[in-house]
């Protein structure tokens, strides 16, 4: 009797807090490998080179396409909805607060879809470009490579509600983004991988004065570099909210136009730059993260087998209310 009141307590108390909606796989996966096998064959080797010469042209796009390729994931499933500009009807993405003022490479999608519509118009959808960049962006600062399931439709909407609430942000709690991630169906292996990704790209003061005059100090207590470290920091970002607010600092500060597991060492130095990054190696809530963490800092082949399938797995978060192939990016069909 007892153990059976504990189990209806454990269902009727703690379940609720973690029904979330994961989107239900269809039963017969719509993505494949060789969707633009008959109807644009050279979409792969296209994009390859096109995006060889965007990343040499500043290796920061690779980091700018790798968080759009997120951002898109994580609102409406991956549907090229956050490339929407807005209209009269349309209220799009953009302003919403993750993307303003913050979100990059809206640019360098539409010139990917230039070369791509002149090679075989009106096939490729804008949710795979953003797909297939995010995977060549990834090589080409030296991360791993993973195979690119295409088939994706673009979306006819956008959703500003969702790109508020579904995106997490970095003064939120460790257990809140958690939840976020576990929403989309991705795991907390999954999320402290795919967070890894800052280890190329840049912050804006903004987003890291919290941290920088919070507890920087005392996470990174014994590594005695650290001081020179948060006072370059805080020379750059100022105390006072509105001084430099958008001045930017790398979130890998050993190796900031590399791919590779340097992120996780920072955060084992307690020199992560978001709060969201070092709440992962430091928060008390953190003990699952931790490790793994740790085993990334440990093992970088751990690291890129993980991100790669986690990027799938992101990848993989599909808008189920069907779709179209948009001719240009920023716009839904007319
Ligand atoms: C806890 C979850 C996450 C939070 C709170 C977060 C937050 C942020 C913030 C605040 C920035 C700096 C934006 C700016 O100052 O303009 C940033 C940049 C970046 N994020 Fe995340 N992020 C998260 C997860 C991810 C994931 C899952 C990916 C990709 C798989 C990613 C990829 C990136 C990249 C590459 C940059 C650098 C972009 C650039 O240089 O412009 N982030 N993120
Ligand atoms: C794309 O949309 C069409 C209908 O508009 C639908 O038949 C197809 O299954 C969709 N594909 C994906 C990957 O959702």
């Amino acid at each position: 009797m007892k153990l059976l009141l504990v189990f209806i307590m454990v269902h009727t108390i703690f379940i609720p807090c973690f029904s979330f909606d994961i989107p239900t796989l269809l039963p017969a996966f719509p993505l494949t490998l060789d969707y633009y096998k008959s109807t644009c064959p050279t979409v792969f080797d296209v994009i390859k080179k096109e995006m060889e010469c965007i990343v040499k042209e500043d290796p920061r796009n690779a980091a700018i396409l790798i968080r759009l390729h997120f951002h898109d994931c994580f609102v409406q499933g991956c549907d090229g909805s956050v490339l929407l500009d807005e209209t009269e009807t349309l209220k799009g993405e953009k302003k919403a607060s993750p993307n303003i003022n913050s979100l990059k490479g809206y640019e360098i999608i539409d010139r990917l879809k230039n070369i791509i519509e002149s090679e075989c118009p009106g096939v490729v959808s804008c949710a795979d470009l953003l797909t297939i960049s995010a995977r060549d962006a990834t090589i080409l600062v030296g991360g791993p490579y993973w195979d690119v399931l295409v088939g994706r439709n673009d979306s006819k909407s956008a959703s500003y509600a969702h790109a508020t609430t579904n995106l997490p942000t970095p003064d939120e709690s460790l257990l809140s983004i958690v939840a976020k991630f576990y929403s989309q169906g991705l795991s907390v292996e999954d999320m402290v991988a795919l967070i890894g990704a800052h280890t190329v790209g840049m912050a804006q003061c903004r987003n890291f004065r919290s941290r920088i005059y919070g507890d920087f100090q005392v996470t990174s207590a014994l590594n005695p570099l650290s001081v020179t470290y948060v006072a370059s920091l805080r020379k750059i970002c100022p105390a006072n909210s509105g001084e430099g607010d958008s001045n930017v600092a790398a979130m890998d500060n050993v190796t900031p136009n590399l791919f590779d597991n340097s992120f996780y060492h920072t955060l084992l130095r307690g020199e992560g730059l978001l709060n969201s990054d070092q709440a992962m190696y430091t928060s008390v809530f953190g003990i699952q993260t931790r490790k793994i963490v740790s085993k990334y800092a440990e093992n970088p082949v751990a690291f890129f087998e993980q991100f790669s399938k986690s990027m799938v797995k992101m990848g993989n978060i599909l808008n189920p209310s069907g779709g179209e192939v948009r001719r240009n990016c920023r716009f839904v069909n007319t």
